[in-house]
């Protein structure tokens, strides 16, 4: 496909979650880079609380950690009925959904779970476990799609910016955007790779320029205020980035901060590229302004590592994502295919089925 010839295993080290048969350990990316550690759930409130607390982060893993969450559940059952099983675990399938509200794939993989007790027998626990895993190995295959494709958009010589954290540590391996770039790096197509900060959680900081230095991907971290400059300088031909819900008319939520890059890319005539698997487009949403976005502690701007470092009395404002309008983005990337200039037409024919 696409005559890219990738060595996917040598670019790719990194696995956000671990699944032991008894536990679901999830590499603690609230303390990476510095500390590699990763903390095990046992059950589906801790997973529900490492959501929340972003243990584990990005849209697709925290789908898939919702999923095992789920198995955890179930393993506290004692019923060999699945309708009686369904109506145990909805309480603790509630509170993984209330875990994050923006990305969708929380929703999406417990809707799957819920499907799949629906047509359970009496094996109803290992049927829940077979599809956790069929959803990680699902997203693997998606991303390494996406990184092909998205990849044969850019020309030789490209340099990239990307921003957040996309890569395997936001999936369950490859990542979308950073899988996009993992691919045109092997291909030699990507010559420079830009990645912001990410404020105020610095998931660019922290988490993308350690993962593609686990990978021994050359990558130069900027202030997120830095981007616009860049763009002018010509260093960079696409900004790449993933996606927590994209819309029936392609507008898509992201990281805050994605839209002003959005904004500056169509400026300095630098393409802008989402890459997200189907399981983040969500066609019930008909556009952007109806996402919720989520609001978190204001504490993340007012500190740092627990301390204080604004003007006590000083109030901070923290959205976490933004929603980039459909006009401005030139490619949405899902392993369904690519749609260019994406609009509600365009989306329809895709993902409407
Ligand atoms: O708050 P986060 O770190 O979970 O936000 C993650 C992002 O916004 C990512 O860019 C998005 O989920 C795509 S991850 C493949």
């Amino acid at each position: 496909m696409n005559g890219l010839d990738i060595d996917y295993d040598r670019y790719d080290h990194v696995r956000p979650i671990r699944w032991t048969g008894d536990a679901l350990e999830l590499l603690d990316q609230r303390i990476l880079p510095y500390t590699v550690v990763h903390a095990a759930c046992r059950s589906s409130d801790e997973v529900a609380e490492a959501i929340r607390a972003l243990t584990v982060r990005g849209a697709p893993a925290i789908g898939i950690a919702a999923a095992w969450g789920v198995v955890l559940a179930g393993r506290g059952l004692e019923t060999g009925d699945p309708v009686d099983a369904a109506r145990q675990l909805e309480p603790a399938l509630q509170r993984l959904n209330a875990a994050r509200p923006t990305a969708v794939n929380l929703a999406w993989a417990l809707t799957r779970m819920r499907r799949v007790l629906a047509g359970a027998g009496r094996d109803w626990c290992d049927a829940l476990e077979r599809e956790a895993r069929a959803i990680e190995a699902e997203d693997l295959a998606a991303n390494r799609a996406m990184g092909r494709a998205g990849a044969a958009l850019i020309a030789s010589g490209s340099g990239v910016l990307t921003h957040c954290n996309t890569g395997s540590l936001a999936t369950s391996g490859f990542g979308t955007a950073l899988g996009v770039i993992r691919a045109g790096v092997a291909d030699g197509r990507i010559a420079r790779v830009f990645a912001t900060e990410t404020r105020p959680w610095n998931q660019g900081a922290r988490l993308t320029v350690w993962e593609l230095a686990q990978d021994g991907i050359d990558a130069t971290l900027i202030a997120d205020s830095a981007a616009s400059h860049l763009m002018k300088t010509g260093q960079v031909q696409w900004v790449v980035v993933g996606a927590d819900r994209i819309c029936a008319n392609g507008d898509t939520a992201n990281k805050i901060g994605t839209y002003q890059l959005a904004i500056a890319a169509k400026h300095h005539g630098v393409k802008f590229m989402v890459v997200a698997p189907s399981s983040t487009v969500d066609m019930a949403t008909a556009q952007g302004d109806l996402i919720e976005i989520e609001e978190r502690d204001p504490g993340e701007l007012l500190s740092y590592k627990g301390r204080r470092t604004v003007a006590e009395g000083v109030r901070a404002w923290n959205p976490v994502f933004d929603v980039t309008p459909h006009g401005l983005i030139d490619a949405i990337v899902t392993e369904r295919g690519v749609l260019e200039r994406p609009d509600a037409t365009r989306m329809q024919a895709l993902f409407g089925a």
